[in-house]
């Protein structure tokens, strides 16, 4: 479903808070606007699936989410996100299976994207490209990091 007029100055207001939107062109803000839908999320609800393919970005309007790793006994909380920041980008840009699972922590709001928007106008971008890559391989890196610590650990014992 397209976004009402008060949707479009929700993701608007989200946009702008965020570091790429002077970098956006008007052609590309209106191709967003016309592609961003808007869901509500509720405490609990399992946003991503670790494993899964991937189909949607997020960006968070309102609210919280908590990044899982799965683990055999209980997943481990990697990080927390909140408005003006997104989930969802790295199974995009790889192509590769979810690489976490990511679960509403606090009642909120998220724009969507789907993957083909996603890549059409955020990724071929070159300054946003640029930058949204950068994150998603920094929190990659941080990932290993956990999964190496937590490997060590298990292997010291
Ligand atoms: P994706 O792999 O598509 O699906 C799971 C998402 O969790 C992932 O994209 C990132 O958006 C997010 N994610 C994974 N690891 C981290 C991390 N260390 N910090 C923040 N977000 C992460």
């Amino acid at each position: 479903m397209s976004l009402s007029d008060s949707d479009k100055i929700a993701i608007k207001t989200v946009l702008q808070k965020m570091d790429w939107y002077e970098h956006l062109q008007p052609m590309e803000l209106t191709s967003l606007l016309a592609g961003f839908e808007k869901a509500n999320m509720v405490k609990d609800e399992v946003m991503i699936t670790e494993g899964k393919t991937g189909e949607i970005f997020y960006i968070i309007d309102s609210g919280s989410v908590g990044v899982f790793l799965k683990r055999k006994l209980v997943d481990k909380l990697v990080a927390t996100l909140g408005p003006g920041e997104f989930f969802g980008e790295m199974s995009l840009i790889s192509d590769e299976p979810r690489s976490a699972t990511v679960v509403c922590q606090e009642d909120g709001v998220v724009f969507t994207l789907l993957r083909s928007t996603f890549r059409k106008v955020l990724m071929s971008n070159p300054v946003i490209g640029d930058m949204v890559r950068k994150i998603a391989a920094s929190r990659r890196s941080d990932d290993r990091a956990i999964e190496f610590s937590e490997w060590m650990g298990k292997g010291l014992k």
